[in-house]
């Protein structure tokens, strides 16, 4: 009875622990090889997986991404209506698994509805669509205040030809200040996350030179930036390895935190590059429609390894590596820039490892430290 009693009072007295904080982080998982060094993390479409899915999604990822739920268009399609049922789900089933969060993405050109920059049928003034967009950002960082690692506080702002910054509605109703003022209502809405500035391509040529000026631009300006997302949607046999290591080398000199966002390696050839979901390709070739070649699985899993061995040695600048997809099925580049049969991730149609995921696991080990 004694030791009934006392074993009762030592359960009352332990800290309550969920299952996910007392579970043992299995040995062959990504998170096991890396998630000292970086996060480790994977962008997900909500709730309604498959099991096999949730298996890989738990046992490997210790962060996790909303693919779409948090985007202008889904969470607040008029201005007086804000949808979080999705991504509260979503968050709920992160936060009872152990994994963080990370929000994507308050301000975008893209899935952006049009009621921001309107009134009354005319274009909207500029003070009217500040206001919008100060209000859009407290209401959703707002919500999310505290259970958010980060947020990609603005994406895709930088121009892809020969200007500093894309042309968008953003841009023209309120000025080159609605990044600095993006960051700065970031900021008053949820004091701890990371505020990243989230793009493609920034790590090589013009981009990375204007990306290097915005980031002054906005420290300038006092805009809290303490991240950059280099998005990562790399192509086979064009992965910048170089590039991308002197832009990861560049910005933390800037004193930021680097993360790779979106990381994918598209393995279906294609004409143009760059990731702006509205460039689209017309062809009908779909050369992988039956598997990859194991000489081109080769490549990949090359590939893969040279980039994680690139992010282990600089993982005293990094924050986290997320990857664009759970597996190859759940990929937008199977429907981006055309549709066609794409393998651009570590896991298969049948959530299954590929070699590229055996060559960063062995990666690891060798780098153990
Ligand atoms: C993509 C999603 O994966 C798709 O499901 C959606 O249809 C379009 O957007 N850069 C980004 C991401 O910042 O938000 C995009 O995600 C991929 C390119």
């Amino acid at each position: 009875m004694r030791l009934m009693n006392c074993l009762i009072g030592l359960m009352c007295a332990a800290p309550l622990l969920s299952a996910a904080e007392t579970a043992p982080v299995p040995v062959d998982s990504l998170k096991a090889a890396f998630g000292k060094r970086f996060a480790i993390g994977t962008a997900i479409p909500g709730t309604n997986l498959r099991d096999a899915e949730k298996t890989l999604l738990f046992k490997h990822f210790s962060t996790v991404t909303p693919e779409n739920s948090l985007k202008p268009q889904p969470v607040h399609p008029e201005e007086n209506r804000y949808e979080f049922g999705a991504c509260d789900a979503l968050m709920e089933m992160a936060r009872s698994n152990g994994l963080t969060v990370n929000g994507h993405t308050l301000i975008w050109h893209s899935q952006c509805p049009n009621w921001f920059f309107t009134d009354n049928g005319k274009p909207a003034e500029r003070e009217l669509v500040l206001k919008r967009m100060r209000e859009h950002i407290a209401g959703v960082a707002g919500h999310y205040a505290g259970k958010v690692a980060s947020w990609d506080v603005v994406n895709e702002a930088i121009d892809d030809g020969r200007e500093y910054l894309r042309k968008s509605k953003w841009l023209s109703s309120i000025g080159e200040d609605f990044i600095a003022e993006a960051f700065i209502s970031a900021r008053k809405a949820d004091p701890k996350a990371e505020l990243i500035y989230n793009d493609y391509g920034i790590e090589q040529g013009p981009k990375y030179e204007k990306a290097l000026r915005l980031i002054r631009d906005l420290k300038k300006r006092n805009a809290p930036i303490t991240g950059v997302g280099i998005q990562g949607h790399w192509i086979l046999d064009r992965v910048p390895f170089k590039s991308i290591e002197e832009a990861i080398m560049a910005f933390h000199a800037e004193g930021l935190k680097i993360s790779i966002t979106e990381l994918d390696i598209d393995v279906v050839p294609r004409k143009g590059f760059g990731a702006d979901i509205n460039t689209r390709e017309n062809g009908t070739g779909d050369p992988y429609s039956d598997g990859l070649p194991p000489e081109v699985q080769k490549r990949l899993a090359d590939q893969y390894a040279q980039l994680f061995a690139l992010f282990l040695n600089h993982s005293d600048k990094m924050s986290r590596v997320t990857l664009w997809g759970l597996h190859d099925g759940r990929s937008w580049l199977n429907g981006f820039p055309r549709r066609r049969t794409n393998h651009p991730l570590l896991f298969d149609r049948q959530s299954k490892p590929k070699p590229a995921l055996s060559a960063i696991m062995k990666l690891a080990q060798e780098t153990k430290d």
